[in-house]
């Protein structure tokens, strides 16, 4: 089915539009970040977060009109990111794209941000197919999905403290590395040694095998970091090397627990596909790990481009695509939720 459509994203800390022809062509999209607005409070304040949103919203969509030589009148459809997300950040978001469909008189459709990054992957790999397996990990959520057909997900394991993301955020300001920890970590990690800290096993809650715990290993990134005595605010005990290890064996520990389980439940289900997205997927041990151990079962890995893990409007539109093809629109009643499960 041929669509046009024009897609919104603020549910965490980046601005986000896009236009896409039928889901899986970009004619034209943005991308604002607040990292540098964040970076000196060392984390995301949703205020600041929210204030951003505005500024930046209206103005990009503007821009990719210009950009794409379209104008509103063209659109089959408006979509935007609704759940889960920061509620003031996603409602920022939800009440502009509901503000513009009404005034260019089109239906709007509202997107699960997980099933965004979902799609993230099958955008960039038009020929996975179904039934697939999917791991969404970010800066709010770690998950394992089995995912049978379009829009249908069983969900296998969830994190059951910090999402990976927040693990990789808190883990960099334990180890002085900056904000945010994701990528520093990643880059830090390249000069350590993944077997200087033992932590493997940090990451493994005892119940279903398929959930995963961060906080064990990041009271042991605390510990080595800072002495158990300490806390938080005690002085840096390791030297440059000590740091960079710390990284490897903690990017290690997370790895090796994502992928150890998402090859299971593939196993298991006996896909041929397994899809990965969101923020964490842009790491590098993580894909590297996550196509080698694929390989060894004979599975496809569906891993979007760099720019396509963290938030971006592209795979909005992409979702909102699928839902336009089932019919499913939302209305002018359509809200923001803080909270949305798969
Ligand atoms: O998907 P995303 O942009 O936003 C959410 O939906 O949360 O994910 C952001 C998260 C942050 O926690 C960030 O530290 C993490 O993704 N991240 C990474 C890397 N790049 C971003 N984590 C590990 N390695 C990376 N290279
Ligand atoms: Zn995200």
């Amino acid at each position: 089915m041929d669509s046009l459509i024009l897609a919104l994203e603020s549910s965490c800390d980046e601005t986000a539009g896009a236009i896409l022809r039928n889901g899986s062509q970009v004619l034209a999209e943005f991308v604002a970040s607040q990292i540098d607005l964040h970076r000196q409070f060392g984390g995301v304040v949703p205020e600041v977060a929210c204030r951003a949103h505005m500024e930046c919203l209206l103005p990009g969509v503007d821009k990719m009109f210009t950009d794409a030589g379209l104008t509103p009148q063209d659109l089959d459809a408006v979509a935007v990111t609704n759940r889960p997300g920061l509620i003031g950040a996603l409602l920022v978001g939800v009440s502009a794209a509901k503000a513009l469909a009404y005034a260019w008189n089109k239906p709007i459709i509202g997107v699960n941000h997980i099933e965004g990054h979902i799609a993230a992957a099958k955008f960039s790999h038009p020929e996975m197919e179904y039934p697939f397996v999917a791991l969404v990990v970010s800066g709010g959520h770690t998950n394992i999905y089995y995912v049978p057909e379009c829009g249908v997900y069983e969900k296998f394991g969830s994190t059951l403290d910090d999402a990976a993301g927040e693990a990789f955020d808190k883990a960099a300001k334990l180890l002085d590395l900056g904000f945010p920890g994701g990528p520093v970590i990643d880059k830090a990690a390249r000069e350590g040694d993944i077997n200087a800290f033992d932590w493997r096993d940090a990451c493994l809650p005892r119940k279903n095998p398929y959930d995963f715990s961060f906080s064990g290993l990041k009271t042991a990134v605390l510990y080595a970091a800072r002495g158990q005595k300490a806390g938080r605010k005690g002085p840096l005990l390791l030297d440059r090397q000590g740091v960079c290890d710390a990284a490897a064996s903690f990017q290690n520990a997370v790895v090796r627990a994502l992928v150890n389980r998402t090859i299971r439940v593939a196993k298991e289900k006996n896909v041929k596909w397994i899809a990965i997205g969101g923020g964490v997927s842009a790491n590098t041990s993580l894909r590297e790990a996550m196509a080698e151990e694929a390989r060894k079962i004979r599975c496809n890995l569906a891993v979007p481009p760099m720019k396509l893990c963290t938030d971006n409007a592209v795979m909005i539109a992409a979702r909102a695509h699928e839902l336009y093809c089932a019919g499913e629109f939302a209305d002018l009643e359509l809200d923001a939720c803080a909270r949305a499960s798969l």
